[in-house]
C-alpha cells in the first residue's frame, strides 16, 4: 500500500524493455513516461480522458495514459510511439499528409496500430469507430482516416 508522499521503485515493461521508475503514488502513467523515462511521444492534452493525445498500447489495447496510475501499469506490456520503427502505418501517415501540427499524431498512430493488430480485417466503419477516441485539433480527420484505411486495405502493419 502506498502513502501519497512515498516514492517507490517499480519495474515497467515499456517498448520491450524492463525499466525502473520511482513514481509518486499519484503519478499517472503519462507523467512517468514523459518525466521519468523521457518518452515524450504520448502528449498531455486534456488530461481527463477526452482527447486521446496520451494514448499508448497497453497489452494490445489502446489506453489513455493520463487515466492510469503508474503503479497500475506494473506487470503489463506498454508500447509508446517510440516503440514503432518505420512501420507501414507511419509511412502511410507521411504519404497521406495525415498530420498538421502533429500533436495528436502519436495518439492516432497508437490507436490505429492496436486496431490493425486486433482487427486487421476491419471495415471502414469499424476503423472510424476506433479513431473516434482521438481528437485532432487541426481537424485532419479525412487524411488520418485515409492513411489508416490504406494500411488496412494493404493488409499490413
Ligand atoms: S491527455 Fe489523455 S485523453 Fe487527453
Ligand atoms: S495534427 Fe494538429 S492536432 Fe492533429
Amino acid at each position: 500500500m502506498f502513502s501519497y508522499t512515498t516514492r517507490q521503485s517499480l519495474i515497467l515493461r515499456v517498448n520491450q524493455d524492463a525499466l525502473t521508475v520511482t513514481p509518486r503514488p499519484s503519478d499517472t502513467l503519462l507523467y512517468t513516461l514523459r518525466q521519468e523515462l523521457g518518452l515524450t511521444g504520448a502528449k498531455p492534452g486534456c488530461e481527463n480522458g477526452d482527447c486521446g493525445a496520451c494514448t499508448v498500447i497497453f497489452d494490445n489495447l489502446p489506453l489513455k495514459s493520463c487515466l492510469m496510475l503508474t503503479a497500475e501499469a506494473v506487470g503489463h506490456e506498454i508500447t509508446t510511439v517510440e516503440g514503432f520503427h518505420h512501420t507501414a502505418l507511419q509511412d502511410a501517415f507521411m504519404d497521406h499528409w495525415a498530420f498538421q501540427c502533429g500533436y495528436c499524431t502519436s495518439g492516432f498512430l497508437t490507436t490505429a496500430h492496436a486496431l490493425l493488430t486486433r482487427h486487421p480485417d476491419a471495415d471502414r466503419q469499424t476503423m472510424v469507430e476506433w479513431l473516434r477516441s482521438n481528437l485532432c485539433r487541426c481537424t485532419g480527420y479525412q487524411e488520418i482516416g485515409d492513411a489508416v484505411w490504406s494500411v488496412l486495405q494493404a493488409g499490413q502493419t
